[in-house]
């Protein structure tokens, strides 16, 4: 595998590991970061020998915390529409791939750091974890497949709650919706990752795959929903709220919205 700035790969027999790593902004996904992992999960492809991927994030505080603020609050409102498309054409590679994927959150996954866990076929974590669709709180909505995901996860009306009002929930109240699988303490996190990856990893892989795509099957909507998607982060990308939910968070202070 080649040199990353930003994500760590690891493997251990047929089970890759791997670690976006931005500690300072909490794993905030940059487009540079995207553009790493689109080139992790490429050569997962070429490699016929890794059988489950995990995915997690560096450090005790956050997954990643979504995607980066710091980077946004700079674009122009045209940046919307690609940069959403960016993030599908990404994030859709972890569904296109022909093996398992579990998401270890090992802290928070906000924003388009939970979008990246939804892409995931499972999601554990810690006990630590805390999960949410922010984007609201910052003039915008998830872009990164967040509107679409999150729903066939947990239903229309939990999706709508956590996205309209941006709020977080913990692991216990994830799992109890449905949004993760189990919860473990945070120290037991990594070796609980990797056994459920060794387990699959053990399965017969044309089965797995077949699985796997067959209950891919059941979301067949999906990439319809995803264009819907980026249409309406586009248009909120454009606004001057945006710009300002964005400057707030940099700046520390409260938004003051103008609905435009
Ligand atoms: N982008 C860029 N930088 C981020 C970031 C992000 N998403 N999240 C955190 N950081 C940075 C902070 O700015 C801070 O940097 P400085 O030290 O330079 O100030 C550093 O990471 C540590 O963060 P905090 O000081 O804020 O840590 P905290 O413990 O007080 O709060 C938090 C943690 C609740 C996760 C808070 O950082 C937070 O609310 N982050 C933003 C979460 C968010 O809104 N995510 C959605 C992003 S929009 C999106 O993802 C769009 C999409 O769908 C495509």
């Amino acid at each position: 595998m080649a040199d990353f700035e930003n994500v760590v790969v690891e493997r251990s027999e047929a089970v890759l590991t791997l670690r976006v790593s931005r500690p300072k902004v909490l794993n905030a996904l940059d487009p540079a970061t995207l553009r790493e992992i689109a080139r992790v999960l490429r050569d997962v492809r070429r490699d016929g020998g890794v059988r489950a991927l995990v995915v997690t994030g560096t450090g005790e505080k956050a997954f990643s915390a979504g995607a980066d603020i710091k980077v946004m609050a700079t674009m122009p409102p045209t940046e919307g529409h690609p940069y959403s498309r960016l993030g599908h054409e990404v994030l859709g590679r972890f569904e296109q791939l022909p093996i398992p994927v579990i998401a270890a959150v090992n802290g928070a996954a906000l924003g388009g750091g939970l979008e990246l866990a939804l892409a995931c076929d499972v999601i554990i974590a810690a006990d630590t974890a805390k999960f949410g669709l922010p984007e609201i709180t910052v003039g915008l909505i998830p872009g990164f497949g967040g509107t679409q995901r999150l729903a066939l996860r947990v239903g229309l009306a939990r999706a709508r709650e956590l996205i309209y009002l941006g709020t977080m929930i913990d692991a216990d109240e994830a799992v109890r919706i449905g949004l993760v699988s189990r919860v473990v303490p945070a120290a037991q996190l990594t070796e609980e990752a990797l056994g459920l990856a060794k387990q699959l990893a053990a399965k017969p892989p044309v089965a797995l795959r077949q699985a796997k795509r067959a209950t891919a099957a059941a979301a067949a909507a999906l990439a319809e929903g995803l264009r819907y998607e980026t249409d309406a982060f586009a248009v909120a990308f454009a606004t001057e709220d945006r710009v300002e939910g964005m400057t707030a968070f940099v700046e520390k202070r409260a938004p003051v919205w103008k609905g435009r």
